[in-house]
């Protein structure tokens, strides 16, 4: 269903960053292209430095050459051009935001309604937000206004928290957006449509059926130039505080009572508030790190995470696992064990949930499970593996799988980032997080994250390239539970 969306202008602060050059102008481009963007739509580019629009369209086209290398409409780019300006804000003027209102004012090149997107340092979000309220940018009397604020959204609890304080000063949270670009991907959209719109899944998706719960993120990618961001923060923070939660959370909640934004995100926040803190106490037992060694990657050779860094010293994860309980009816006893890792032997995000035993056991060991999967990249999928006889004279059964794509071949790409864009313009904030759900998120990852901080001991080491760390098995509830290690036939097989 195609939203109409008011006239409206997009403010990009940070726009010469890599996220504006990679992913935002790229997507609001493509959104043109498909007719998605008002007519009376601009976009205002603000960047430290001074640049003349001329110039500012230039680089546009260079963003837009890099990305669509197969070329792209000229009558598009005309129209899309055509709606860029530049606006410079040097960090050294102190009328910077005076001068911002005075070029919006410009009401015939500038719609009223304001999406204001903070690609910038997150100890300049609560800065521009401040200033910008100062000069009544953030004024909804006649236009609504909203703001995006990039991950992270705070470094713990207590900074989330004052963040949010200082935002709340000048914004409700209706105007507030909370970027997780994984809610943009359609894959991950697709397991609650997956879950609810079929009547064969959720009779079975609980305790009584499902032995575990595994959520994966997995890269080939080591941290690469991002090496002091990386060291301050860690997969834990990266990654699992809040892509893989809100994955889980999707896997996990129930079912909303409509698709409207706070019905969702109320499912949302009741099942992230409803997981079972790690108890301090226990940490080795739920939680596991390592980093990446030197090794191989797709047969050449690359250095390990220490020497990237050049400190040797460093505790910092490339790898994180932990495991989590839901306290309530429907998850009571099944444990979810997330992890994510760079440098892994492949690159793979997918759900994989493990049904109990059946009572009638015929394969040779004796361990064959159900499994089934949702595959979210790089291939969309959904897969279930049962035990089937083999042909033949006697009674025995083997694994087959069952495998449907969730995306044809003439469907369209579209990136998480436009997706994102587009319900900010239309101003349904579904997929984007609630002050709630994000404090939740910190309250469980915060005292892992602490304990590790302070646990100086040199961490386990994994070759890049391999499977999971051997000692990451200390999380597991059971002994018959392991990573399941690809969502290939065969990735059933305990390492
Ligand atoms: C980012 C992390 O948020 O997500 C990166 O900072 C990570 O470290 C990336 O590589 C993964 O995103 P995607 O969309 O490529 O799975």
């Amino acid at each position: 269903m195609t939203k109409t969306i008011d006239p409206c202008t997009l403010v990009l602060f940070g726009a010469s960053g890599n996220l504006s050059r990679v992913k935002l102008m790229p997507g609001l481009f493509r959104l043109d292209a498909a007719g998605r963007l008002p007519e009376k739509m601009a976009i205002l580019s603000v960047g430290r430095s001074e640049v003349s629009n001329e110039d500012w369209q230039k680089d546009i086209k260079s963003m837009l050459d890099a990305k669509f290398k197969k070329g792209y409409d000229q009558n598009v780019f005309n129209r899309f051009i055509a709606r860029n300006h530049y606006h410079a804000n040097p960090p050294s003027d102190p009328n910077a935001f005076n001068r911002l209102k005075a070029t919006l004012g410009n009401e015939n090149t500038f719609p009223q309604n304001l999406a204001y997107f903070l690609s910038v340092r997150p100890v300049d979000f609560a800065p521009v937000v401040s200033q910008l309220a100062s000069v009544g940018l953030l004024n909804e009397e006649k236009y609504w206004r909203r703001v995006v604020i990039e991950k992270p959204f705070g470094t713990d609890l207590p900074s989330a928290q004052e963040l949010q304080a200082s935002i709340t000063k000048h914004l409700k949270e209706s105007q507030i957006y909370r970027i997780d670009h994984y809610l943009g991907k359609s894959a991950l959209q697709n397991i609650m449509l997956q879950r609810f719109a079929n009547t064969i899944l959720e009779p079975i998706w609980n305790k009584d059926y499902i032995d575990h719960v595994q959520i994966t993120n997995t890269e080939l990618l080591g941290v690469g130039e991002r090496t002091q961001f990386y060291d301050s923060t860690g997969a834990l923070r990266d990654m699992i505080q809040s892509h893989i939660l809100q994955t889980l959370a999707l896997t996990a909640m129930e079912q909303p009572k409509d698709l409207s934004p706070d019905a969702i995100r109320a499912e949302k926040i009741k099942v992230l508030e409803a997981i079972r803190p790690i108890p301090v106490n226990e940490i080795e037992k739920h939680a596991f790190r390592a980093q990446y060694a030197a090794g191989t990657i797709n047969g050449e050779k690359v250095p390990g995470y220490l020497e990237e860094l050049g400190n040797p010293d460093s505790v910092v994860e490339t790898y994180a696992a932990l495991k989590l309980f839901i306290d309530n009816s429907r998850w009571e006893g099944v444990p979810f064990y997330i992890r994510t890792a760079k440098r892994l032997h492949e690159a793979d995000t997918r759900i994989s949930v493990r049904f109990k035993k059946s009572p009638l056991q015929l394969g040779k060991d004796g361990t064959e499970q159900n499994w089934l999967m949702l595959g979210i990249q790089p291939r969309e999928c959904i897969k279930m593996e049962i035990q089937s006889k083999i042909p033949g004279l006697d009674i025995a059964t083997r694994t087959i799988q069952m495998d449907a794509a969730n995306r044809h071949e003439e469907d369209e790409t579209i990136d998480a980032y436009e997706a994102l864009l587009l319900n900010l313009m239309e101003g349904d904030n579904s997929l984007y997080l609630h002050i709630n759900e994000v404090e939740a998120q910190w309250r469980l990852v915060d005292p892992v994250v602490k304990t590790w901080a302070e646990d100086r001991k040199p961490i386990h080491q994994y070759p890049s390239g391999s499977c999971d760390p051997k000692e990451s098995k200390i999380i597991f509830e059971k002994d018959d539970q392991f990573w399941r290690s690809s969502i290939e036939l065969g990735g059933d097989k305990s390492q």
